[in-house]
């Protein structure tokens, strides 16, 4: 049974001698290694080859390892016979892969509470304003597709890597269906804390990162309808991506399916140990998973309620279901001093600023939209976590922070 159990158990000594185990409270940004991945590598590393260009033994287990971990990753978001999932580096790399691959003129509607990776590479974006509620964001959405002309996409967070809420993606996916609008989810943060299936999103295309998903050797998915990437110009132009080339340029004929999009060796490990952590999650227990979550959630959101220095931040308001992601308002202190001194005097791993979505943070904490990049000062404290989290890492979060704060 693969095991979602993380490696790693660091020890630290702190300024007074006291040797504690490092708290890493910054799974938004990059989470830890699971075993099941680990093992996954360490099995295939004494025997990989190249993929899907060799004859040898190794090469040919190598093509079949890599394209079971594609078959793996298409059963944990649950991919069609009208789907791709193709292997990309992280979710930045697959939405832009999916920029590029947008029918010409096709406008991308979005909100403004997205991280750069969302906001950043898609053509022709008509950008509204973050709502204050789920009911307010599918009125909106609704409103900018009936006045919109011409073809359009809509693309969305899953989860917030700011403050962790969920959107609500089925629901704003049913509206631009209504309207004819295929739908992107950017699951980032949402595929290492829910079951992220295509149908049940309602999305037409799901982007995620191996390495917030347990899975940190450099691999990424991007998941959708076919027709769109096989009528595109290939992402990566090069050897996998080409069937046939002649003497003269332009004399070339592409790859359908996934080999499109991967041009050049692919990422085999990246890959299998991505796939190997979707395996264990596949048939892992998500309601305890979830329940444990939510209970180290509460507990810290209770603890804080001890430091009215700090504020939680939110798009739609306390109550909003969420992931493992809580990031705070810090009246009158420096996020990323506070930041520093928690690591150095408390061993204590959390992300201090603006974490790419400069829009979203400066709305929630109120600074000047001068469509500058805002300075540490007007960012947020962000504490994030989930499998292998402990009540112990939470409650030493908010004593740190408290003491910190106030010495
Ligand atoms: N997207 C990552 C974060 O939010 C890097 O920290």
């Amino acid at each position: 049974m693969p095991s979602l159990d993380i490696i790693g158990d660091d020890k630290l000594t702190l300024p007074g001698g006291e040797v504690v185990r490092f708290a890493h409270l910054d799974y938004a940004a990059s989470a830890p290694c699971v075993r099941a991945a680990a093992d996954a590598v360490a099995e295939l590393l004494p025997r990989y080859g190249s993929v899907h260009r060799g004859t040898g033994v190794r090469s040919q287990a190598s093509t079949i390892a890599y394209e079971l971990a594609r078959d793996v990753v298409a059963e944990f978001v649950g991919a069609g016979p009208d789907h791709s999932v193709i292997f990309t580096r992280n979710t930045t790399d697959a939405l832009n892969l999916l920029a590029r691959a947008l029918p010409p003129g096709t406008t991308t509607v979005q909100f403004d509470g997205e991280h750069h990776a969302n906001l950043l590479p898609w053509p022709n974006p008509l950008r509204l304003p973050a709502p204050g509620s789920p009911n307010t964001a599918v009125a909106a959405l609704d409103e900018a597709l009936r006045r919109l002309t011409g073809p359009a996409v809509f693309t969305v967070t899953g989860a917030s890597n700011v403050t962790g809420e969920l959107w609500p993606v089925r629901r704003l996916a049913d509206v631009a269906h209504a309207h004819g609008v295929r739908v992107v989810v950017d699951a980032a943060q949402l595929a290492p804390h829910r079951p992220v299936d295509l149908t049940e999103l309602g999305a037409d295309y799901l982007a995620f990162s191996g390495h917030k998903l347990y899975a940190p050797f450099g691999a990424g998915v991007l998941a959708g309808r076919t027709d769109w990437l096989d009528a595109a110009a290939p992402y990566l132009a090069g050897g996998g991506a080409s069937v046939a080339v002649g003497d003269r340029p332009g004399e070339l004929s592409w790859a359908t399916g996934p080999a499109r999009h991967e041009g050049g060796t692919p990422n085999l490990l990246g890959a299998v140990a991505l796939a190997a952590v979707c395996s264990a999650l596949i048939t892992a227990d998500r309601a305890a998973l979830h329940e444990h979550e939510q209970h180290l959630l509460g507990r810290l959101r209770d603890g804080l309620t001890a430091v009215p220095e700090a504020t939680e931040v939110s798009v739609f308001g306390p109550d909003q279901p969420r992931v493992g992601i809580v990031s705070l308002h810090l009246r009158g202190h420096d996020p990323a001093e506070v930041a520093q001194r928690l690591s150095r005097e408390h061993g204590i791993g959390v992300r201090a600023g603006q974490f790419c979505a400069h829009p979203l943070v400066r709305r929630l904490t109120g600074a000047a939209t001068t469509g500058a990049c805002g300075t540490a000062a007007t960012g947020l404290l962000r504490a994030s976590f989930g499998l292998g989290s402990t009540a112990e890492d939470v409650d030493r979060f908010v004593t740190g922070l408290a003491e910190v704060l106030r010495t």
